[in-house]
């Protein structure tokens, strides 16, 4: 499989979606595009990026890197984070927050659902009545089939038990015939948009929490640069971002600093916000 075309649907991979694959990866492509390549009626994987590079469709491409991005997540991931932003951040930016200035937070790459359902479990666990008039969730992917899911707030039984408290499941969650339904409570806090990392983040104004978890790591250095020094634009002033336990802005940009004592948490270096205030 390796050769011209596989090159060349690398490239292309890479230009829509920051995933890196390469000769390393290639053995994913045969699982992950098995039902692209039986829907198009093709023998194998090679004949699949074949037709990519000589006839190449927006939306099949589309498919394809939406089968090749991993779209693993899971309630309260890692947990810290999650401890962090309820016991301390919260209580503090819910002060002086209100219907005329809203919290504002982003879930950046939330895959389905299941890291904004943990924030808005978070924040009204916090804030209580208020929760809804007074915070809203962003939440947004770049593949539109996940979105799918994540709006419909719909998860397995395997799915709530990763991550979710007894207690918080039998507080937020309804059984709706299999499956287990998100609280609409919930629900009206977050609003769920497409949108790539690779776009930029003209249009979405600025943030008091981002988190932007477990996509970075699949991208190579210069676009981490890019949406690293772009998520650090779109964060207020006293804005705190979030990154997954693996990933790490060291070398990367000059925007952004560790905070110390809190791991995953990054802020605006003081560089930055003079260079914001223009
Ligand atoms: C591993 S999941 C992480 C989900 C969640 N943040 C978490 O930590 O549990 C990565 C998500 O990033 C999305 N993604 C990958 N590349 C992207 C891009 N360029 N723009 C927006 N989303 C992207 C994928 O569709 C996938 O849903």
């Amino acid at each position: 499989m390796i050769g011209p075309d596989f090159d060349h649907f690398c490239r292309l991979v890479a230009e829509r979606s920051g995933l890196v694959l390469g000769p390393e990866k290639a053995y994913l492509l045969k699982g992950r595009l098995e039902n692209i390549v039986r829907a198009e009626g093709l023998a194998d994987t090679a004949a699949l990026l074949a037709r990519i590079r000589s006839a190449p469709r927006p939306e099949l491409i589309q498919k394809c890197v939406d089968a090749l991005a991993t779209h693993e997540s899971s309630f309260f991931r890692d947990g810290a984070p999650f401890e962090l932003i309820k016991n301390s951040l919260l209580p503090a930016l819910l002060k002086r927050s209100g219907p005329a200035r809203k919290l504002r937070i982003w879930c950046a790459a939330c895959s389905s659902g299941q890291e904004p359902l943990s924030m808005a479990i978070a924040v009204h666990e916090t804030a209580g009545a208020n929760a809804v008039r007074d915070v809203e969730i962003l939440a947004t992917d770049f593949s539109e089939p996940i979105l799918a899911k994540a709006r419909a707030g719909l998860y397995s039984d395997f799915e709530v038990r990763r991550g979710l408290s007894p207690e918080r499941l039998q507080r937020w969650f309804q059984r709706d015939g299999e499956t287990w339904r998100a609280d609409e409570q919930l629900a009206r806090m977050i609003t769920y948009r497409s949108h790539n990392l690779l776009k930029g983040v003209a249009g979405l104004g600025a943030f008091d929490i981002i988190l932007c978890r477990n996509v970075l790591i699949y991208f190579n250095a210069d676009r981490k640069r890019l949406v690293l020094d772009d998520l650090a634009k779109a964060l207020s002033d006293d804005g705190s971002l979030f990154l997954g336990s693996a990933e790490t802005i060291m070398g990367l940009t000059e925007a952004l600093e560790a905070s110390p004592g809190a791991r995953g948490l990054y802020r605006k270096t003081s560089q930055e916000r003079r260079l914001a205030a223009g």
